[in-house]
């Protein structure tokens, strides 16, 4: 599989939206929580996202979108959002790739890149930390699940 990463437009939305629920339903089953933002975010929510001007990246195989990531910018930091990959595409380095993308495509502005994820999501603690991010803090997020934030200097 050769897999390329480009910019997302509005045009990706749909397929978008499709990866991001297949992808995250893992962590909705982990959690027992089926209203998960990624989950139930709207197609116009995608939309107006992808058109805001803050970097989002696709990872293709052909004209297929296999991975997404967003985010949302803040003065001097970027949140990563919504990283996604398809799950039969899953483990193949692709998802580092695209967190490696939207790192290196943050505004001249930023000098802190950070996410969050679930305190129970070890794989994905790993991921980010074998990236280069570091814990810094846990919160407990609107439906009540423990939260990790991870954040990284930008070079
Ligand atoms: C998290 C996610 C984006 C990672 O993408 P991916 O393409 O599967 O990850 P990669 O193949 O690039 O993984 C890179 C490394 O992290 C490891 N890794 C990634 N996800 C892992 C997991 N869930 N458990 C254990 N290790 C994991 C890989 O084994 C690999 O390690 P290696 O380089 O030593 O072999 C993807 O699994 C996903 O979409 N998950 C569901 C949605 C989600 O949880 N998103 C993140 C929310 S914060």
């Amino acid at each position: 599989m050769t897999v390329h990463i480009g910019p997302l437009t509005a045009a990706h939305a749909g397929e978008v939206m499709t990866i991001q629920r297949a992808a995250y339903l893992q962590e909705a089953r982990r959690y027992g929580a089926w209203d998960l933002p990624p989950l139930v975010e709207t197609l116009a929510e995608i939309r107006a996202h992808l058109t805001d001007g803050t970097p989002a990246f696709g990872a293709f195989d052909g004209p297929r979108l296999v991975g997404s990531v967003r985010s949302r910018v803040d003065g001097d930091r970027m949140e990563v959002a919504r990283l996604s990959v398809a799950p039969d595409v899953q483990g193949g380095g692709v998802g580092r790739r695209l967190l490696a993308a939207i790192s290196e495509g943050a505004p001249e502005a930023v000098d802190t890149v950070w996410l969050f994820t679930g305190a129970e999501s070890d794989g994905n603690i790993r991921f980010y930390e074998s990236a280069g991010f570091v814990r810094v803090s846990e919160h407990l997020d609107a439906v009540g699940i423990r939260c990790v934030t991870l954040e990284q200097k930008v070079i």
